[in-house]
């Protein structure tokens, strides 16, 4: 691949740190820019904060072969290249809307470094009409060139799994109205092997948004099914495995839980509902996904509550804080809110991940942190799965019910199986079945 082709990337989060080393590894030469000194300083040494497959070893590859580099000069890294990518974060604001305050901000800082023609990739998932605002900001900058096109190219990484996903995509989307930027765009994902997808911009972003929203949407349904299962006796697993033939429904994304989490899920379908409300149409629709979503979490501590019969003073191990298998990641993990309302009604709580300690001590007081799951359940009256690690899978659950004071299981994700621990002597209950 032509190291000459230069991108530069804005934001060395999780989507950012992905899609440069991702480029560098296709052969561009990528520059990493952030202003956290003392992060990027951290990233030269190969140590990277987020525990994500593949993704240590592909950044320090690339370094030693020079394809990758950190930096916090915004202009210089501008100037000296031709693709430049925003990733930043859009977080929640109070009502639920995307703040694209950090994008703006980006903009700002891009603009000085336009001395030639380039083409501003934004990444980072925005509100519609975000990829407009980025060019006036940039306009109004009055670059030293004035030639410059801003394209909506949204990510569909899955944290875990991100540098598969970036790939092996399931498309590439790009939004631009300029065919000079398509045909640059075209050129840049030519080594990769997947559906290419040209819009407008703000179809681009709106396809973002549609798309995660509809996956939330797809689990509050599942979730919703589960509990209606509990009440007539069914099993949600054979139900989701039966529809789930059906093509038009598929497989995937039929797990009935605590409800989903992370840093997209919520934050994108609160998004599209304020998005919905400031346009004029009432989304019914995503009020329902959210309020079952919300819902879910309480119905898992009301389930522990009729197993116990009460939770004050009783000690529940909790196994899993992230907000899914396989990450660190404790953003909006119902694991973290479950914990925290078992709290709230004074249980005691000692709890374990094999990854999300970290991140789940800055934001759980008042519980304690067991080094392994059999600490945990040490003369616990309840065990609580809460993330559906593998590892979790293979315990040595008849150990686990000698160190327990009562041998009663609430598994939130479905990942253990009723018979076995029955045999071994568990009170089990999972989720809608
Ligand atoms: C999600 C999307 O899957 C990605 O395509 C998207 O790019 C990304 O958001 C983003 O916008 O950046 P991610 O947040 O990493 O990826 O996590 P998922 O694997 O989608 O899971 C989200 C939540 O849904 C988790 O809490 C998970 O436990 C839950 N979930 C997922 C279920 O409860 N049931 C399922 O069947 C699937």
């Amino acid at each position: 691949m032509d190291q000459e082709i230069k991108c530069a990337v804005i934001g060395t989060g999780y989507v950012g740190l992905v899609t440069g080393a991702c480029l560098a590894d296709l052969g561009y030469h990528v520059i990493c820019l952030d202003r956290d000194e003392g992060k990027l300083e951290s990233l030269r040494n190969g140590k990277v904060e987020i525990f994500e497959a593949e993704l240590e070893p592909m950044i320090v590859r690339n370094m030693k072969n020079g394809s990758l580099s950190f930096s916090a000069d915004i202009k210089s890294a501008v100037s000296d290249s031709f693709y430049i990518f925003i990733t930043v974060d859009t977080p929640s604001d109070e009502t639920g809307r995307a703040d694209i305050t950090n994008v703006e901000e980006a903009a700002r800082r891009i603009a000085p470094g336009v001395n030639s023609y380039k083409i501003i990739v934004n990444k980072s998932t925005v509100p519609v009409g975000s990829t407009n605002r980025v060019m006036r900001i940039i306009e109004e900058s009055e670059p030293e060139y004035p030639e410059f096109d801003v394209v909506s190219n949204p990510e569909f990484l899955r944290e875990g799994t991100a540098v598969f996903d970036f790939m092996n995509p399931t498309r590439i989307v790009i939004g631009s109205d300029s065919e000079k930027a398509i045909m640059h765009m075209t050129e840049l994902y030519r080594p990769i092997n997947a559906p290419l997808l040209i819009t407008d911009p703000i179809s681009a972003e709106m396809i973002k948004y549609a798309s995660n929203a509809f996956l939330a949407t797809k689990i509050s349904y599942i979730n919703a099914i589960a509990n209606l299962c509990e009440y007539i006796g069914a099993d949600v697993r054979e139900v989701s495995l039966g529809m789930g033939y059906d093509g038009r429904i598929g497989f995937e994304f039929l797990k009935p839980g605590p409800g989903f989490g992370g840093s997209c899920f919520p934050k994108d379908t609160r998004a599209l509902l304020a998005i919905a409300t400031d346009y004029g149409y009432n989304f019914d629709l995503l009020k329902g996904t959210l309020e079952v979503n919300r819902r879910q979490r309480e119905r898992m501590v009301e389930k522990l509550e009729r197993m116990l019969g009460k939770l004050e003073e009783v000690k529940i191990a909790a196994l899993g804080l992230s907000f899914k298998a396989n990450t660190s990641d404790v953003r909006e993990s119902p694991a973290i809110e479950i914990v925290r309302m078992l709290r709230d009604r004074k249980a005691n709580v000692s709890a374990y991940d094999p990854k999300a300690m970290d991140n789940a001590r800055k934001q759980l007081e008042g519980i304690e942190f067991a080094d392994n799951p059999y600490l945990a359940a040490r003369d616990a009256d309840a065990l609580v799965i809460l993330t559906e690690w593998d590892e979790f899978k293979w315990l040595d659950y008849p150990r686990i019910a000698e160190l327990m004071k009562r041998p009663i299981i609430l598994d939130t994700r479905n990942l253990l199986d009723p018979q076995v621990l029955r045999k071994e002597g568990f009170t089990y209950e999972g989720v809608g079945r």
